[in-house]
């Protein structure tokens, strides 16, 4: 992603916190949101330089930002912490989110942005995550609490979470980019609103499997 050329808005729906980041940079979110970066930032280069290198660690460390204290805990006690605030989450995020795409759907399936596959693909990603975490909690993590870990289910949950990412990108370019059309009525923005936090809870999720947890401890 080219930040610079992101407008507030793409950026201020794309990357968690941004919104309060300009704050400190006085970017007023409602006068500046068409703008790209770039031409908000009239400070100079190097004011331009030093928010997208706050913005990329955004990016990159997501609503988990926390992330690298995990990597001092026990696997049990990091399993404990996804199955709270991930896997249960994830269970009532889609089935909330679905319920509320049927609602927009009932009230504007005759717009032009609303996208017709949301429902149908929402469905799909709920049905195969509730199959991927149940192999979590029924085979793999049983036995990284004991100490294991066998490189035939990590390798198979690793590349479950790619085809996740995939999903999540289909999702991003469905919404675009979690953006409601301007006279989107309140239940189609929470929507996207919803469907962006979920979107980045499953990559924080994914993330500390992937880097934290399936690396075995020294
Ligand atoms: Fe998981
Ligand atoms: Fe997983």
């Amino acid at each position: 992603m080219n930040l610079v050329q992101r407008t507030v808005q793409e950026l201020a729906v794309n990357v968690p916190g941004a919104i309060e980041l300009f704050e400190t940079y006085q970017i007023n979110y409602k006068t500046h949101k068409r703008q790209p970066l770039q031409d908000a930032v009239l400070e100079g280069e190097l004011k331009l330089f030093e928010i997208t290198e706050r913005l990329e660690l955004l990016l990159r460390t997501g609503p988990d930002s926390d992330y690298e204290r995990w990597r001092h805990v026990s696997a049990s006690e990091l399993i404990t912490h996804i199955l709270e605030n991930y896997h249960e989450k994830h269970r009532v995020q889609f089935s909330d989110a679905i319920r509320l795409t049927q609602k927009v759907a009932a009230a504007h399936d005759h717009h032009p942005s609303f996208p017709h596959e949301l429902e149908a693909e929402l469905t799909r990603m709920q049905f195969d995550l509730e199959e991927h975490m149940m192999k979590e909690e029924m085979i793999l993590f049983p036995m990284m609490e004991k100490g294991l870990y066998p490189s035939g289910p990590i390798s198979v949950m690793e590349a479950e979470h790619v085809d996740h990412a995939k999903s999540l990108e289909c999702l991003r370019v469905l919404t675009n980019e979690f953006a409601p059309p301007a006279d989107a009525c309140n239940s189609w923005a929470k929507l996207y609103t919803d469907l962006q936090t979920l979107y980045f809870d499953l990559k924080a999720h994914i993330h500390l499997e992937n880097d934290i947890l399936f690396q075995p401890h020294n």
